[in-house]
């Protein structure tokens, strides 16, 4: 959804201030590097390889702010401001920074390998007139919850479940109202969701997996190793 065709502006924040402390690693989880690459760059790149964004804002943790400028892609539009506390803070910080955007994205740096042909469908669906989409794969497990006991209180019918992923897209005026709301949410779609908004879910890529524990670093290396080169959307 470039300028050149149309005055919509899509924006993609970027949130990459998170700590990484299941990651175990000694830099913040963005900053970790995968097949060489750290996962803010690769996460970058392939929205950029989407061909759907037109501005990328980047949350980075207060103290590498400047670190990641320096490592911005050249000739895209992108900026880096500073994160907070919770994601929910980091984001807010970035949507701050993105005043001219019509639609945006809300894409975890931490899901590095998504492909760009999941951003751009994403994006499809935005501009087909759904304020709110959001991709979302079955769960393979069986999902129970529990008291503060560990008791189990339900089992939700795993059929009409789905773990979800980013990015997130939204009309930008609906999820600049969602975060007005400012109630505690996991996810962007969750705050929307309080607005009482309908949010679409379409299928989304086993590839764009969060890079949460040590086991998901060593896969997506050695996915890497075996995907040298970036599908990229023409
Ligand atoms: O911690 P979690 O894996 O859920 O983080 C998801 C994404 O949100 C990561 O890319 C992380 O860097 C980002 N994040 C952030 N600010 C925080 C916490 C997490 O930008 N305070």
């Amino acid at each position: 959804m470039n300028a050149a065709h149309d005055a919509s502006r899509v924006v993609a924040l970027v949130p990459a201030a998170g700590r990484g402390v299941r990651l175990g690693e000694a830099m913040p989880k963005a900053f970790v590097p995968i097949g060489g690459s750290p996962m803010l760059t690769l996460a970058v790149d392939g929205l950029i390889a989407s061909g759907v964004v037109d501005r990328i804002v980047i949350i980075a943790p207060a103290e590498l702010v400047r670190h990641a400028e320096s490592a911005l892609p050249a000739g895209f539009p992108a900026d880096v401001v500073a994160g907070g506390a919770e994601r929910i803070d980091s984001v807010r910080a970035g949507l701050a920074a993105a005043p001219e955007a019509t639609h945006v994205l809300v894409h975890d740096a931490a899901r590095a390998l998504t492909p760009p042909s999941l951003i751009a469908r994403v994006v499809a669906e935005l501009r087909a007139g759904y304020p709110a989409v959001v991709p979302g794969v079955p769960v393979a497990d069986t999902i129970k919850s529990v008291d503060s006991r560990q008791t189990v209180t339900g089992t939700p019918d795993r059929a009409g479940l789905r773990a979800i992923q980013t990015p997130q897209g939204f009309e930008a005026q609906l999820l600049r109202e969602a975060y007005a709301l400012d109630v505690p949410a996991t996810d962007d779609a969750g705050l929307v969701e309080r607005l009482g908004a309908r949010v679409r879910v379409i299928p989304g890529d086993t590839m764009a997996f969060k890079i949460t524990t040590p086991l998901d670093l060593r896969l997506a290396n050695a996915l890497l190793a075996d995907r040298p080169v970036p599908d990229a959307v023409s």
